[in-house]
């Protein structure tokens, strides 16, 4: 068992607040900064059983149940919501009649009548209501809120910050990617619901660093779509739902989601006296007050608790959601997203969606904190239709064996559809490729996983020929498309793919080895030294992450899942054989502070690791020795926000 470490004292008070999690899935991300911040998790309550069961593995003793009135009579003080989105109006309201205080996930609620309801349920109670709205608190946004404050930048003209994430797998799965059950329905919201709605991700960063809050929005529906989300009946995904909204400085953002063939989390915003951009090359500002003037990369940094806030998930936002929360409650102190907070950034999402319906008409963002504003909202009940997501995808025909798998074949359809299509597109324009070898990859990993793409192929044909006009046919045939089942599955494409394979390995040398065969130690204290660690081991498992099919990694988990204290050290240890003594690179990557060793030499570390694992890859210069070459990765397990790392012999 690891060693207990020191809790650092965040507030200064001994006081305690008792929390209950309502919705176990997303819920369940805040459960290792409780700690830090007074909070004992004492109560938990999900529909679903194997949340519970997690659940109670990281609490024992705690009650759990998947009945919200038996939930809400327990004795605690503050709910933390996780509920399906568009439900938390109505159950922060049910919170907040049961005498607990509310910090709710995003979105705050549905319609606009729903948001006077809350206002109104808030100011009526001495209870604390905070928006978890989490991704203005990263280093980046909180360093550039602190410069906008002292004035570096002067005022807020023009802002573009997005949240771009194609989540199409979600329609289909649970959070932790489990199948949505039963298996001919698909997810609560996620499957149909505009991504207008989920608009705080963008616009509440802009709103805390330059303190405006907006005003009016407008908006043009984009009509094309991207291959499997569902459509009609209320479904309207899979796009992209820009809009443009005007602030109360007079200054206007372009608030950017959706679903489509390009994630990103590009912020850039112009400001009358300097600019700052954040992007994959990290964060760049302008300052000098013209358009040409110095533009310089910054290295922004955690200030205050930042040190506490970079342990926990979701790159320390989670941590100051959680805190502003607690601070309110120990110490009346208010956060950035009280009610009336949430209301701003959630509004626009509302009266965004209405203004792409009416042509592009700009409409209000109204004060809720005004009774006048609300007056005119509070018999105002629009909202986007509602698919049937229990009815499910076959319209209540009667369903055969396959059928009933259709939420499991479509998750595997949404991963193995794109990597057919990533190597025939990226085959196309191999020869205009930087660096060649890169291709080798994307090849190898259809290789890999052919077998599994032709059953989930012909699997998805069978219910397309079955259900023609259903819903779940038309996902699955834009599916197939996709990834061209005639070809795909013909019989000249696997031998052709293995030559291809061969003749870029013969070309470029097998670029990388994946070493996928590691045992690990169980939980070891932080402080333990190589000597002291204790072999044999377990075996680790080689997963993919889910929504990656072209990534896998070494999965820690089980090693401390039901410990009661999750910090600690695994060790994990593979070999590599060498036919030479050699000069050579290994590649490592983890969601947890890591160092690595080879032969027990330390060659490198990553100090500052943190999810997600493909993000934190270092390569490292080795000298393997003829032979077999001993390779030992330390994982900082980080109070369980570790799920592993990958590594690999660079050629
Ligand atoms: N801020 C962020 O970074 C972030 C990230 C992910 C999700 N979220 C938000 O968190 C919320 C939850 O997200 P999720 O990913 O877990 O999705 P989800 O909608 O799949 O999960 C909701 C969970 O609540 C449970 N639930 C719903 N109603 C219930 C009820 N009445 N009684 C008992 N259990 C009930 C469901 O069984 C489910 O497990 C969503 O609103 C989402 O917007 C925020």
């Amino acid at each position: 068992m690891a060693k207990t470490k020191a809790i650092p004292r965040v507030f200064d008070t001994d006081k305690r607040i008792r929390l209950g999690i309502w919705g176990l899935g997303r819920g369940m991300n805040f459960f290792n900064t409780c700690k830090f911040l007074n909070i004992d998790v004492v109560a938990g309550c999900d529909f679903n059983a194997h949340m519970r069961e997690n659940f109670l593995r990281s609490c024992p003793g705690a009650v759990v149940t998947d009945n919200e009135e038996e939930f809400l009579k327990q004795d605690f003080d503050a709910v933390l919501l996780a509920t399906f989105c568009p439900a938390h109006g109505p159950h922060a309201i049910k919170c907040l009649q049961a005498g607990k205080h509310v910090l709710s996930e995003v979105t705050s609620f549905f319609s606009m009548a729903e948001g006077v309801k809350l206002v109104e349920e808030v100011e009526k109670r001495k209870l604390v209501y905070n928006l978890a709205e989490n991704y203005p608190f990263t280093a980046a946004n909180m360093w550039l809120a602190n410069r906008w404050r002292e004035g570096l930048f002067g005022d807020l003209m023009y802002a573009e910050y997005e949240y771009v994430h194609e989540c199409r797998m979600l329609a289909y799965t649970y959070i932790d990617s489990l199948p949505v059950q039963p298996g001919h329905t698909v997810h609560n919201w996620r499957s149909w619901f505009s991504f207008h709605y989920y608009c705080t991700h963008s616009l509440g960063p802009v709103m805390v660093i330059t303190d405006t809050r907006p005003i009016m929005v407008e908006t043009f529906p984009s009509k094309p779509h991207i291959a499997g989300y569902l459509r009609g009946h209320g479904a309207e995904n899979g796009t992209m739902t820009p809009s443009l909204i005007q602030m109360n400085n007079g200054g206007v953002v372009r608030n950017l989601m959706g679903a489509a063939t390009n994630d990103s989390h590009s912020q850039r915003i112009w400001g009358t006296r300097g600019a700052s951009e954040i992007g994959h090359d990290g964060m760049r500002l302008r300052l000098g007050g013209a358009g040409q003037s110095p533009r310089l990369n910054v290295n922004p940094r955690w200030e205050g608790l930042g040190e506490i806030a970079a342990q926990t998930g979701h790159g320390g936002g989670d941590f100051w959601t959680l805190y502003y929360f607690a601070r309110e409650i120990l110490t009346g102190v208010k956060g950035p997203f009280d009610i009336y907070g949430g209301c701003d950034v959630t509004l626009p999402g509302i009266q965004a969606l209405r203004s792409s319906r009416e042509g592009g008409k700009p409409m209000e963002v109204p004060d809720f904190r005004k009774k006048a504003d609300r007056d005119r909202y509070r018999n105002d009940d629009w909202q986007q239709e509602r698919y049937d997501t229990k009815r499910g995808v076959f319209g209540g025909a009667e369903l055969n064996e396959k059928a009933a798998r259709f939420s499991s074949i479509m998750k595997d359809m949404t991963l193995y559809a794109p990597a057919y299509r990533a190597y025939v597109d990226w085959k196309k324009v191999q020869t205009a490729l930087v660096s060649q070898e890169q291709f080798l990859p994307i090849a190898q990993n259809l290789l890999d996983l052919y077998d599994k793409l032709v059953v989930t192929f012909r699997n998805a044909r069978a219910i397309v020929k079955d259900y023609p006009s259903s819903d779940g046919a038309q996902v699955l045939r834009e599916m197939l498309e996709v990834g061209e089942a005639d070809k795909a599955l013909s019989p000249g494409f696997l031998p052709a793919l293995k030559k291809d394979v061969s003749s870029l390995k013969r070309k470029f040398g097998s670029s990388t080895i994946d070493l996928t065969r590691f045992e690990a130690t169980r939980l070891l204290p932080e402080r333990t030294l190589i000597p002291d660690v204790n072999y044999p081991a377990t075996s680790l498992k080689y997963k993919v992450i889910p929504y990656q099919a072209d990534f896998k990694y070494n999965d820690i988990r089980e090693l401390y899942e039901g410990l009661k204290d999750q910090n600690g050290l695994v060790f994990a240890r593979a070999n590599y054989g060498s036919k030479k003594a050699e000069a050579g690179k290994l590649k490592v990557a983890a969601d947890g502070p890591f160092k690595v060793f080879v032969n027990r030499k330390e060659v490198g570390c990553n100090r500052g690791a943190t999810n997600p694992i493909p993000d934190q890859a270092i390569t490292l210069k080795t000298a393997w020795k003829k032979g077999r070459n001993e390779i030992l990765i330390a994982l900082r397990t980080n109070g369980g926000m570790a799920w592993g790392f990958s590594a690999c012999v660079v050629k």
